[in-house]
């Protein structure tokens, strides 16, 4: 009895240790690219109940930053690359932490200051890397001046910093000689000040970087029968694969010493055909179970740290590579879960918690008329709908991509609606004659036609000028001020 009692006691331990072990390691990304947002303190609620204790955000706001206030949650926050140039001298950099980062410290946990977003990425331009580089240096100098040494300024990289492309094994790897001098200047300077190296890893951009027939090694579940034999090691699936890929470029640059924080990893849900619900379930459960395993990669056996990617959908991302760019949320843009996810890594087979009082606007859509008479106006409004707004789901192997022509003109309607708060005033259904307003959901197999989330607390003035949801919005806003103060309180 008493043995028993013991040994329960202890697998209870073994779980409980297990368990704040994992969270010690795992982080979140939180990028807020969205036309309609997320109430903050909505998303530090979501991320506390699901035992979330790191979160990565890809801008500062205010906002933001007050609602992780008297959390234990560490943030590390960025200065987009669009805004490098507000912080381009000593100067711009002493002001920036002093207005930025200085007045939050009393209650909220940053710990590290992002430059740019994959600046030294292939897709990026080339002659932003000094800058960066010279603005990473003075933000650290400025914080050091302060007195925040202990936040580090750093820089993301992706997998294309390595060469050669494609990669036949990890221990070829290198850094780009086009950015190895840059790089190095890096690396020194994290060396410097002890911060470690933060690497992004896409398993699907693997499938080119490993020049890949088969999307089974890119799981972490060891179905697959692919193997990369580098030397003694034998590769079983890409993630270690480009882990160890970035750790040799390290050794060869004499910086065999530096930690590896993965930035980014993830599994996107839409846009492209290995995008989908079923691959990203399956990546997540491999990967957190790998994490809580506490077994690193064969060449650093120690604990992987590493971020998620990403807390949920962006819709305003800049697509470069491709349409799943898009649809990296672990949630919908709505805060409800997409798929199965065990943020403890048990690998049980459960939901996350729900984002919890979301406010989503009248069930109603805008649709094509079916009105073909005239194809070019057809067209014009198509391309016009889908520019403004996000048919990524449209791309091949999509969610969306096998909608007849009508539909896919529907679906570019009510994203273009839906986008624009469903405003009735600015006719934003009007399509030259060719939109209709309806309130029987279009949805179609697996396409779904999403309903807009009412605006966040920043955005709310803006949602008081839609007149035409003038009384709702008024009610709606005396919830989320109720809201508010429970959360409050
Ligand atoms: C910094 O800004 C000044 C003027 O605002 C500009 O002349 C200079 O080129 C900028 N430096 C960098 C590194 O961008
Ligand atoms: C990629 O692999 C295929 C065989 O699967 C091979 O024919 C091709 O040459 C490889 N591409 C490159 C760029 O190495
Ligand atoms: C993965 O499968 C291979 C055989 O295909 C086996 O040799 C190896 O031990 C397995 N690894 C794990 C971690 O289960
Ligand atoms: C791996 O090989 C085994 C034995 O040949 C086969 O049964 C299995 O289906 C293969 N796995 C995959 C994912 O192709
Ligand atoms: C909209 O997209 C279409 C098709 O991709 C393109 O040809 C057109 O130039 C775009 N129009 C605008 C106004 O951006």
């Amino acid at each position: 009895m008493v043995r028993a009692m013991v040994l329960i006691l202890a697998f209870y331990m073994l779980f409980l240790s297990a368990r704040a072990d994992l969270s010690q390691h795992l982080g979140l990304n939180w990028g807020r690219h969205t036309t309609q947002k997320l109430l903050p303190s909505m998303v530090i609620d979501l991320l506390l109940e699901n035992g979330i204790k790191k979160v990565k955000l890809f801008s500062l706001n205010d906002a933001v930053l007050t609602a992780f206030a008297y959390t234990d949650i560490e943030l590390m926050v960025s200065i987009p690359s669009v805004l490098l140039y507000e912080v381009n001298t000593t100067d711009d950099a002493r002001d920036w932490v002093k207005t930025n980062i200085g007045p939050y410290l009393t209650n909220v946990k940053i710990t590290t200051v992002v430059i740019g977003n994959e600046p030294f990425s292939a897709v990026d331009d080339e002659q932003g890397y000094l800058k960066v580089i010279s603005v990473m240096k003075n933000i650290q100098t400025a914080l050091n001046e302060a007195g925040y040494g202990h936040i580090k300024a750093n820089i993301p990289h992706f997998s294309d910093t390595l060469q050669p492309y494609p990669l036949v094994k990890p221990s070829d790897a290198d850094f780009r000689d086009d950015i190895k001098d840059y790089m190095l200047q890096v690396l020194r300077h994290l060396r410097v000040h002890d911060a470690p190296f933060l690497a992004n890893i896409s398993p699907i951009f693997l499938i080119d970087q490993f020049n890949l027939t088969d999307i089974e090694f890119l799981f972490l579940d060891n179905y697959s029968n692919h193997t990369i034999q580098d030397n003694i090691i034998t590769y079983r699936n890409a993630f270690d694969a480009a882990h160890d890929a970035y750790v040799s470029a390290l050794n060869k640059n004499g910086f065999s010493d530096m930690k590896i924080v993965v930035g980014q990893i993830g599994w996107p849900t839409d846009g492209s055909k290995e995008a989908n619900l079923v691959n990203s379930e399956r990546f997540f459960k491999g990967f957190l179970r790998r994490m809580a395993s506490e077994k690193g990669t064969p060449l650093r056996p120690e604990p992987l740290e590493a971020y998620l990617y990403n807390l949920q959908d962006e819709n305003k991302i800049k697509i470069a590579r491709s349409g799943y760019q898009r649809h990296w949320g672990i949630y919908k843009f709505d805060g409800t879960p997409k798929f199965k996810i065990d943020f403890t890594g048990q690998g049980r087979d459960i939901y996350p918690n729900p984002t919890k009082g979301v406010v989503v606007m009248p069930l109603r859509w805008c649709v094509f008329n079916n009105d073909v008479r005239d194809m070019i106006k057809v067209q014009r409004n198509f391309n016009l709908a889908c520019n403004l707004s996000d048919c990524s789901s449209l791309a091949s192997g999509g969610s969306c991509s096998d909608l007849d022509f009508n539909h896919q003109v529907s679906y570019a309607f009510n994203m273009y609606y839906q986008i624009k708060t469903q405003k009735a005033n600015d006719f934003v259904c009007q399509f030259e004659g060719l939109g209709k307003v309806v309130t029987e959901n279009p949805r179609k197999g697996k396409c779904e036609f999403p309903v807009e989330i009412l605006m966040s607390l920043e955005d709310r003035g803006v949602t008081t000028k839609a007149s035409g949801l003038t009384v709702n919005s008024a009610l709606l806003m005396i919830l989320f001020a109720l809201y508010e103060m429970i959360v409050i309180w």
